[in-house]
């Protein structure tokens, strides 16, 4: 990997489920950086959860928080930003990641983030229907953005610890390319 853009920040893109926030917050501790989750600062500013604003306002609202949010994070410093797993597939907002963040999407199959988010219930695009078959669809829809990331981290039997490593070590390896 070479990345020949300056990089001021850590964005964590991925499907649902690939643990994008337990290793951001694991990796911006370590980088004694701050840590910002899309999906967080999105329900502060709405006021309300991520399942209301898609059942009151919609998709396309909710997608439009996400492109005001990523225009924002372009003013960042040091901070590692872990997104909503539908953001890298927004108009421009890739392109708007790399402008400032070195980008590594995390990689999971259906079956293991199946296994993951089955339990839970706050994700909206999963709440109906047969899951799996969802994450396969959505998954393949979103596969061509993931690979757009400049690193592509494996999270298939790895602990939250080890993916949080590997993170770290891709982030060292890409600023000291820079030096
Ligand atoms: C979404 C993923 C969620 C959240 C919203 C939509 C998606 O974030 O942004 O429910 O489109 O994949 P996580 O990836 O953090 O679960």
């Amino acid at each position: 990997m070479t990345v020949t853009r300056p990089i001021r920040n850590l964005a964590l893109i991925g499907f649902m489920g690939t643990g994008k926030s337990v290793a951001g917050r694991a990796a911006a501790e370590h980088l004694h950086f701050t840590f910002l989750d899309t999906d967080h600062v999105i329900e502060a500013r709405a006021g309300k959860t991520i399942n209301d604003i898609f059942l009151q306002d919609g998709e396309p609202a909710f997608r439009n928080w996400e492109r005001r949010i990523v225009e924002e994070l372009t003013r960042r410093d040091k901070t590692v930003i872990a997104t909503g797993g539908g953001l890298p597939a927004g108009e421009g907002n890739l392109a708007s990641l790399k402008t400032h963040a070195l980008v590594i999407c995390l990689w999971a199959s259906p079956e293991t983030i199946w296994e993951r988010v089955r339990a839970h219930t706050h994700r909206p695009l999963l709440s109906e229907g047969d899951q799996l078959a969802r994450i396969r669809e959505l998954l393949a829809a979103r596969e061509p953005y993931y690979r757009q990331a400049d690193v592509l981290v494996n999270t298939e039997r790895r602990s939250v610890r080890e993916v949080a490593q590997q993170v770290i070590h891709q982030f060292h390896t890409a600023l000291a390319a820079h030096r």
